[in-house]
């Protein structure tokens, strides 16, 4: 048997777990009974709970552990709040907790939700005659918004539901090409599925109107799909930080605050102008938001790919938040697209996803988008600071120096006197292995 044979499989899914285990273990690693009882050892310990697990996807195995931590001191719109953040880097949480401890004495985040409209494309085909369609348009949004009656119900009794429906005029870059554009309202519920089904409903009275109308005189529509769009830029959420720059108040190395605000406003300027800078920027900002995504049950991709389509609206790339400096006045903010839920999918069967929206007081969604915004916010203004003070490895290296001391097994009489060394020294695994070595040679003597 060659070696590709043995890696393909046919009805893998159709194997229980443990089989599916063995087959992987016995194909793919060195040491199978080892790797078989590892993936076992991060089952959860209540059947029940793995079967929970075990729903959200397919061919599950086991369970992949992250941290699951929280950044205190958050205080919004004068509000205190404790953030859950499940993220894997390290700093990530320590620097959100450091910035909103900053804020918290400065007058906390300001958060506003500035609109809350989703979006939904049915794309279809038609080479009619396009002053016949566009004439239709208001008609054919009645009809849509009306033949959805019976899906929308529930929706609008809670205030949601369709806002409007436009047709789109493709033409131009592909003969034939048009879209139904949808607005929603959803509420507390990020709303995939309601978006979806309305936006399959719209498909099939579309094509029936067109059928039915004699005007048209062309009746073939070629629906090509149905689904919502992740591009949300009406669903927006403003959070802001603002005060005097005296306030601002001292910073590492006896560097002044005006010199610390001249130099935050260029590390943002820089971001605004040059895509490169900007890519790393808004990466430090969704280490904040996608950490808190993951923690309440949302789904980070999409806020991803929103985000990063939104910051780049204008035809170049560039920094989500900005800063301006007026009259002695520092401000720093971030404008953000944030489609969220906190009712439905994950958030209600995902135990810790459950737990982190307790922690919040079970907010509404437009609440969570606040909460989110001004993570983001923190996380972007802690990076900045550090970049323009004393660089970012400091903090960063503090961290590495503590696992590098949980791999060599220090006890907390050796991380003192080693973390004491480093507070000169550049970290490096070896050198820290050296120090660790001789102060356990002299205890020794
Ligand atoms: C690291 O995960 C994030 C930063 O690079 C963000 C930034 O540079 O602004 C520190």
């Amino acid at each position: 048997m060659s070696m590709n044979e043995k890696k393909t499989i046919s009805g893998f899914s159709k194997l229980s777990k443990r089989n599916k285990i063995k087959w992987i273990v016995e194909n793919f690693f060195k040491d199978p009974e080892l790797v078989m009882s590892e993936l076992m050892s991060y089952w959860h310990g209540d059947e029940e709970q793995q079967k929970i697990l075990d729903g959200f996807s397919e061919n599950t195995l086991s369970n992949f552990p992250m941290p699951f931590g929280v950044a205190p001191n958050f205080l919004i719109n004068g509000k205190t709040y404790v953030v859950p953040m499940v993220i894997e880097e390290s700093s990530v949480v320590a620097a959100a907790s450091a910035a909103a401890k900053f804020w918290m004495s400065r007058g906390g985040f300001q958060t506003e939700v500035l609109s809350t409209v989703k979006l939904g494309q049915v794309s279809f085909e038609w080479h009619g005659e396009k002053e016949t369609l566009l004439k239709h348009e208001g008609d054919i949004e009645a009809m849509l918004i009306k033949s959805t009656d019976h899906v929308t119900a529930n929706m609008r009794k809670r205030g949601g539901g369709i806002s409007s429906i436009k047709i789109v005029d493709f033409t131009d870059e592909k003969p034939g090409l048009y879209q139904l554009k949808a607005s929603f309202e959803t509420c507390d519920s990020m709303g995939a599925n309601f978006i979806n089904t309305c936006l399959e409903s719209f498909a099939g009275s579309l094509q029936h109107y067109i059928l039915m109308h004699d005007e048209f005189h062309v009746k073939d529509v070629n629906v090509i799909m149905c689904i919502l769009s992740n591009y949300t830029p009406d669903c927006l959420v403003r959070a802001k930080v603002s005060c005097s720059i005296e306030e601002l108040g001292q910073f590492p190395d006896g560097m002044d605050a005006q010199t610390f605000a001249n130099k935050f406003y260029q590390a943002v300027e820089i971001a605004r102008i040059d895509p490169h800078r900007a890519t790393t920027h808004n990466k430090g900002i969704f280490n904040g938001i996608d950490a808190v995504v993951i923690a309440t049950g949302n789904d980070f991709r999409a806020i991803e790919a929103c985000g990063h389509t939104y910051a780049s609206r204008d035809g170049q790339y560039r920094s989500l938040s900005k800063c301006n400096i007026d009259n002695d006045q520092f401000t720093f903010w971030l404008d953000i697209p944030l489609a969220l839920g906190t009712v439905g999918g994950l958030t209600a069967l995902h135990p810790l996803a459950k737990r982190g929206l307790e922690l919040l007081g079970n907010p509404s969604a437009e609440e969570l988008m606040r909460i989110i915004a001004a993570t983001g916010l923190a996380q972007n203004f802690a990076a900045l600071r550090s970049l323009v003070t004393t660089g970012i490895q400091k903090g960063h290296m503090k961290m590495h120096l503590q696992n590098i001391l949980n791999q060599l097994n220090a006890n907390e009489k050796e991380r003192m006197h080693v973390t004491d060394v480093f507070d000169k020294e550049v970290v490096s695994f070896s050198r820290v292995r050296e120090v660790l070595e001789q102060f356990r040679a002299e205890a020794a003597i």
